[in-house]
């Protein structure tokens, strides 16, 4: 079995886009592979300011990842604050990284870019090698990724063989691995784009605790296009090719079976936003229960903190061992 890790920030409201891009592959592969799902909020961090919404958006996102059915026997769902050696291993990562190889990364110019007149944290330029130290603990195999963290990944390796020659064979090198495709959901109101938190509104993006009548309003107002024909075919009719994809992903059919049985516009949305709301119905119910069951949520998640733990402070211990650091 391999191990391989995937993490996830606990910024903003998860939705359709991650559901159906991600989040539903890293349930059928909890079965395949030993999977580690860390909600980084070490990560988040970097671009948040406001005291009283990590912890908040940390425990949501938990509840979120065992309701769409990350199984908690065999998944290991972690919290990267609660591991302090994401923190001391990230030190040890920027120490083997260099200013230059940080200063190439592209994510970073983007970011601090788009930032202006905001505050750019060291964090933000740092990231990598806390990125780094999540991957590297847990000797992980594969991470998968978009293609946006690929650099990550390789800056991951370089200093992982740095580090190994330096010190001594101690770390895996992982690999970035595609993510078995999940559906490219576009959003609604902007259907060239992927549906993303950092988009234009919320009116074309379905948030995973949406109540069902928002959902079915969102589908109706759905962008399409003035000829009404219903086809599948993404670069000419975007919208309306989002929609049968989405109402085919929901319904275990190929969008061209789905297209088939539609000629117009309005039964297409309307019956894509039932699906869609009936598809979230009982991860937005599970959700909920485990909100307001604090202490079964935290039973949870301290039975993955605890599982990746125990491989992260290993790891730690070798490193330091490594390194030669005089033992306390
Ligand atoms: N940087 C990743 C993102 O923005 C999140 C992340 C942090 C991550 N640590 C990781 C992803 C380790 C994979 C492995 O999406």
């Amino acid at each position: 079995m391999a191990r391989v890790l995937s993490c996830i920030q606990p910024t903003g409201e998860v939705h359709l886009g991650n559901y159906l891009g991600a989040l539903r592959n890293w349930v059928s592969g909890q079965h395949e592979n030993d999977v580690f799902h860390g909600i980084v909020d070490l990560h988040a961090l970097t671009v948040t300011e406001t005291p009283n919404v990590l912890g908040n958006q940390t425990l949501s996102l938990a509840a979120m990842l065992f309701a769409v059915g990350l199984d908690p026997a065999v998944a290991t769902v972690f919290v990267q604050s609660h591991l302090p050696q994401h923190s001391q291993l990230a030190w040890i990562m920027e120490c083997t990284v260099s200013f230059g190889e940080l200063s190439r990364m592209t994510q970073f110019k983007d970011k601090a870019a788009k930032r202006e007149a905001d505050f750019v944290s060291a964090g933000l330029f740092t990231y990598p090698a806390l990125q780094a130290a999540d991957i590297l603990l847990y000797d992980a195999h594969e991470v998968p990724v978009g293609d946006d963290q690929r650099q990550h990944i390789e800056i991951t390796r370089d200093i992982a063989i740095r580090f190994n020659h330096r010190f001594g064979d101690t770390f895996v090198l992982p690999k970035a691995v595609t993510p078995k495709a999940g559906a490219r959901v576009m959003d609604l109101q902007n259907p060239e784009n992927k549906m993303s938190k950092s988009a234009s509104g919320d009116a074309g993006i379905v948030y995973l605790l949406d109540d069902p009548a928002s959902i079915e309003r969102k589908f109706k107002r759905a962008v399409t296009d003035s000829d009404n024909e219903v086809r599948y075919d993404r670069t000419t009719k975007p919208g309306v090719s989002n929609l049968l994809e989405i109402l085919a992903t929901a319904t275990n059919r190929t969008p061209e079976a789905v297209a088939d049985a539609y000629t117009q516009y309005g039964p297409l949305k309307a019956d894509t936003g039932a699906a869609v709301a009936e598809m979230l119905r009982p991860i937005r119910e599970r959700h909920a229960e485990l909100v307001n069951d604090r202490a079964e949520l935290a039973r949870l998640i301290r039975l993955g903190d605890e599982r990746a733990e125990a491989v992260a402070a290993a790891t730690l211990a070798r490193a330091q061992a490594a390194i030669g650091f005089l033992p306390r």
